[in-house]
């Protein structure tokens, strides 16, 4: 006698429940080797656990995870690349009551920190 309800149910689950994909962001004239370079030297571990980064406990800020997955950056922005771009550069200019400083970050410094973010899945 056959049983399709949980085949049925496993196929769902499989089709709709999985960890989502990583979706590749790609960020136009980033190198995310230089960002990763930067953000060690910028400090942004002080505040982010950052993947791939030696910043474990850092908690001032949001750990920068998965955010290729993310809807929102600091949930005041589209988590576009060029809107990343924005917030770093000047986060207090796009939301002033933030606690992130604005480190001096250049726009191709911000491309590159960009790139790596965003290859970093998990
Ligand atoms: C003094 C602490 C501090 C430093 C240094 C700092 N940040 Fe932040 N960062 C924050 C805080 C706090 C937030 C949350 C902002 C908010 O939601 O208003 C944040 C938010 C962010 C976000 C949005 C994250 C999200 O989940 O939406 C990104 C991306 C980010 N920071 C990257 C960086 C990078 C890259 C550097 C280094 C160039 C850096 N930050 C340096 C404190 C810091």
């Amino acid at each position: 006698m056959p049983r399709p309800f949980p085949v049925l149910l496993l196929a769902l689950l499989a089709a709709g429940c999985g960890s989502p994909e990583p979706h590749p962001v790609h960020v136009a004239g980033g190198d995310a080797q230089r960002g990763r370079e930067l953000i060690e030297r910028y400090g942004c571990v002080a505040c982010h656990s950052i993947p791939g980064l030696a910043s474990y406990g850092a908690n001032v800020g949001p750990p920068l995870v998965s955010l290729s997955q993310r809807g929102y950056l600091a949930g005041v922005l589209p988590n576009t690349p060029e809107d990343m771009v924005r917030w770093l550069r000047d986060p207090p200019g796009v939301d002033p009551r933030t606690a992130m400083p604005n480190l001096g970050v250049s726009q191709d410094e911000a491309l590159d920190i960009a790139a790596y973010l965003y290859s970093q899945h998990r």
